[in-house]
């Protein structure tokens, strides 16, 4: 029940991350319902004869959450060149200046985006308007070598924009490549009392294991105030809601009452694109999903149910688990917290649940490391992801893509691209033996 009391204890098949949590009541799995036809929905460009649905980009990634979200699992990266449509490259420049680096300081802004091309790249645009690139990919195999003398190979992927339409980027951008996480459990993430995320940071690793781990903050979208942040591969959204808006935006191009600009992200130097109609009708409201899209979507990207786990008393799991204890795992993947009594809604409330994340900042090292900073993480850190349903991805999604850039084939190549504050721990998995690394990968499998 790593999920708490709403676990899915569903059958396990190619639905397993598209349950609702089960302790919801009737009233609220028809809301759940309405906001996964939000979620599924497509939506067309302006002007449409299907008013309700248009406003699409101009510039966009996807037409819908679910076709980068797939089945509400896991994106991949592109399998055919010009085939990104389930990831995206967010666009960012350092501070330059002394003011600059103030508003990053004072938490007012993550980084600096393009000034043409803004904060992500769109592959797509609505008719007549031409794209912003094409993200392409070229992988360099590289062997690993186990103590043992067993041989794997990594693929460490290159990624590139092609075909820029509007000119060249701002010199100092890093392109920072993510695929789509799953969108299990989010409701009980957003319910961890911050202060026991806080509690196990330890930036200057003062108990010298090795790990720092660092808290992401951010400004809260509606108080503006310092909070935490815990959604994305660097945690810099705060909430299940503003990470909705963000994607409605940037992703698709779709204004709503927490990001209100009709163009999502086409920017003042996008002159044609700002040119183009936007989908706002005065009879809706002032943006293109009016009030209750955003509050639907939002509710039900917060009750997606974390699949129960299978195979708990297999030998063979029970052995691997200690494994992953004992290498060190648990210093980032935490395996549980208990939720807090005053979340919003009342079955996120005090449940023992099993993420297996601590929801810091890590560094993993050179090669993984995407050059961008967002906030409290520098170009080297990345949030450490939850585990639970790891096991199901490829059931669901027909793939086994790992990490932020879907550079692992499997769950073996995920652990051997940990490097700096996580080598010790690939380091003890490197040193067990072939039936041991079996045993750990079959735990994860397992959750
Ligand atoms: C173009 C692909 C794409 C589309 C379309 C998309 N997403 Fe995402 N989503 C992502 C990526 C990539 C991330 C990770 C973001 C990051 O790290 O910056 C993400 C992260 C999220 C998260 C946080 C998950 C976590 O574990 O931290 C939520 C919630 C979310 N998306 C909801 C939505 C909703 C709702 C929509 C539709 C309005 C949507 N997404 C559309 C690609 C997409
Ligand atoms: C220092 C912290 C740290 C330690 C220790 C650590 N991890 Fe991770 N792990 C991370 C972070 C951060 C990521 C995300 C990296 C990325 O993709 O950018 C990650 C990603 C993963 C993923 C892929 C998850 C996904 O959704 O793609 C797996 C699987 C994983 N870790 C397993 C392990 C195992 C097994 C161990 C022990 C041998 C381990 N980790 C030790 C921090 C850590």
């Amino acid at each position: 029940m790593q999920g708490g009391a709403g676990t899915s204890k569903k059958l396990v098949n190619r639905d397993s991350f598209s349950q609702f949590l089960a302790n919801l009541t009737f009233e609220q799995e028809q809301e759940f319902k309405l906001g996964n036809a939000l979620f599924r929905k497509l939506w067309v460009a302006s002007p449409s004869s299907t008013q309700a649905s248009d406003g699409l980009g101009p510039l966009f990634n996807s037409r819908s959450c679910q076709s980068c979200h797939l089945k509400d699992g896991r994106g991949h990266p592109p399998l055919a060149d010009g085939d990104a449509t389930s990831m995206l490259i967010r666009l960012a420049r350092p501070a330059n200046t002394e003011a600059e680096r103030r508003l990053i300081a004072d938490h007012a802004v993550l980084n600096f985006a393009d000034p043409v091309y803004g904060g992500q790249l769109q592959d797509k645009a609505v008719t007549g308007l031409a794209a912003e690139g094409k993200i392409s990919v070229a992988y360099t195999e590289k062997p690993f070598a186990y103590p043992d003398g067993e041989i794997v190979s990594l693929r460490y992927p290159t990624f590139e924009i092609k075909d820029l339409a509007y000119g060249d980027m701002h010199p100092e951008i890093a392109i920072s490549p993510r695929i789509a996480p799953p969108m299990i459990g989010l409701g009980l993430v957003e319910a961890i009392p911050q202060a026991d995320i806080i509690a196990n940071a330890d930036p200057d690793d003062a108990n010298a294991d090795g790990v720092s781990g660092r808290v992401q903050i951010v400004r809260h979208p509606e108080t503006g105030e310092l909070t935490l942040g815990r959604f994305g591969w660097k945690a810099q959204n705060a909430t299940i809601r503003q990470q909705s808006a963000d994607a409605f935006s940037g992703d698709i191009g779709i204004s709503s009452p927490a990001s209100a600009n009709p163009y999502g992200d086409c920017t003042q130097n996008q002159t044609a694109c700002r040119a183009l109609p936007d989908g706002v009708q005065d009879r809706l409201g002032d943006t293109e999903a009016p009030d209750p899209v955003l509050d639907l979507v939002t509710f039900y990207s917060s009750n997606v149910a974390v699949p129960q786990r299978r195979d708990v008393d297999d030998p063979q799991v029970l052995e691997g688990k200690e494994l992953f204890y004992a290498a060190g795992c648990t210093s980032c993947h935490t395996p549980k917290f208990v939720t807090t009594r005053d979340a919003p809604q009342k079955e996120h409330r005090f449940q023992l649940i099993w993420p297996y994340s601590d929801f810091l900042l890590h560094d993993l090292g050179d090669e993984m490391a995407d050059g961008q900073q967002v906030g409290e993480a520098d170009g080297r850190e990345w949030r450490t992801p939850p585990l639970w349903g790891i096991g199901l991805t490829e059931t669901v999604n027909g793939h086994t893509y790992f990490l932020h850039d879907g550079r692992a084939r499997n769950l073996e190549e995920a652990i051997l691209w940990h490097g700096g504050e996580a080598e010790t721990a690939r380091e003890n998995f490197a040193a067990m033996t072939r039936e041991q690394r079996q045993a750990l990968i079959r735990f994860l499998e397992s959750l």
